[in-house]
């Protein structure tokens, strides 16, 4: 932007003109201004020029014809030099059709020498309006630079929220993973030495026991970190699929590509989180019988879409300030170059889709994919 963003005090004006009795009419109008006011004659394009590198202006006020250029070629210097300055149109007649080709090339008013009473009005105007601009300019590129942040921000933690899931995974893994290993195996050597029936049937209520934490281990560990994306997105979906149905008893049908290569670690993490988080969502509100899901890379772009046919949502309850399982699944799709799109009929189920164009695979390193834990016992 520019070095003219402030007006400066006091009203400074740069003045164009080559008639001496013009000027001195606007001086003496603005002679009357109660604030205090300098004003600056330049009569060519090169003055004019000189004075804009020179000085701070608030205000240009502008012949429309001068010898040999035109307002319009100053008007050009004043957006070269990228200059935010408002600029007044101050001239003779010059029709209305110049006038408004003047304006339409941003030139902030204009004004016919006849009504050079309104002069200080319309400067006035130019200046708050010009004020209004910069304002919004900078409150705009604020926000911009706010949502950047708030991006970057909800990315990190995204990120930080998985590494901190597979050093759990990971402590489950060698802790509670060894000592289960242990006990099985002190387990299966009494089992071995022992001809006593009731300690056998100890033993064997004991193994019983012992699978179903291995199971539980397990089903934690893979919650925690999907291990199962080793094998690819489809057979990682088709185990959230599998563990939902078996959850909930409700129809789920996947469809997919057997296999999708070369997807990128981080876009099949997101994908399969917002799976998880769907599916959560449908088995905690959709009251459904069925739910749908479709897989596909089709044409360069991952599209996931997971439908159920419950009862829909409102748009007010989809924009609650706490739905921040949705909003997570925006900002992750974002991370990743995607988007999220829902659609809801209340009654008639919802669509959650996240498309990804997997053309730009420089995004996809963004979120790096913790270590695996594998499996134990
Ligand atoms: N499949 C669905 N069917 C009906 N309502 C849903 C569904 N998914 C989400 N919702 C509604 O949208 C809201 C926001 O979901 P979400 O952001 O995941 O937040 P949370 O699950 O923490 O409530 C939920 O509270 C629920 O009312
Ligand atoms: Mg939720």
């Amino acid at each position: 932007m520019t070095n003219n963003d402030e007006s400066p005090a006091p009203l400074c004006i740069l003045h164009l003109e080559d008639s001496d009795q013009d000027h001195l009419l606007v001086k003496r109008e603005l002679s009357r201004l109660s604030d205090p006011m300098e004003i600056h004659r330049v009569e060519t394009l090169e003055s004019f020029a000189q004075a804009l590198d020179e000085r701070l202006f608030s205000v240009i006020l502008a012949d429309y014809k001068l010898a040999g250029f035109t307002a319009l070629d100053a008007w050009q210097v004043v957006v070269n030099k990228k200059k935010r300055i408002p600029f007044i149109l101050l001239s003779g007649a010059i029709g209305e059709a110049a006038a408004v080709s003047a304006i339409k090339a941003g030139i902030s008013d204009y004004l016919p020498k006849a009504d050079l009473s309104k002069l200080r009005h319309v400067i006035q105007r130019a200046i708050e309006v010009q004020r209004v601009i910069i304002a919004k300019e900078r409150a705009d590129a604020e926000l911009l630079e706010s949502e950047k942040r708030l991006a970057g921000f909800a990315e990190h933690l995204q990120a930080t929220i998985e590494q901190e899931r597979a050093s759990i995974a990971r402590e489950i893994h060698d802790d509670i993973g060894g000592s289960l290993a242990a006990i099985r195996f002190d387990l299966s050597w009494i089992e071995r030495h022992t001809e006593d029936s009731a300690t056998l049937s100890h033993v064997s209520a004991a193994t019983e026991m012992l699978q179903h934490a291995v199971e539980a281990s397990q089903r934690i560990m893979m919650n925690l970190r999907p291990a199962v994306l080793d094998q690819g997105l489809p057979a990682a979906l088709q185990w959230l699929v599998n563990n939902f149905m078996k959850r909930t008893r409700i129809e789920t049908i996947m469809r997919s590509p057997q296999q999708i290569d070369h997807l990128p670690k981080a876009v099949q993490l997101v994908a399969y989180r917002i799976a998880q988080e769907a599916l959560t969502n449908i088995g905690k509100y959709a009251h459904c019988s069925k739910v749908k899901i479709d897989l596909s890379d089709a044409e360069g772009v991952l599209t996931l879409e997971i439908a159920d046919n419950g009862q829909g949502v409102s748009d007010a309850e989809l924009v609650k300030p706490a739905s921040f399982g949705i909003r997570g699944m925006t900002e992750r799709a974002k991370a990743i170059g995607g988007w999220i799109d829902i659609s809801t009929i209340l009654g008639a189920g919802m669509a959650i889709t996240l498309t990804v164009p997997l053309s730009t695979p420089e995004k996809a390193t963004k979120e790096t994919l913790p270590d695996d834990p594998s499996h134990f016992v």
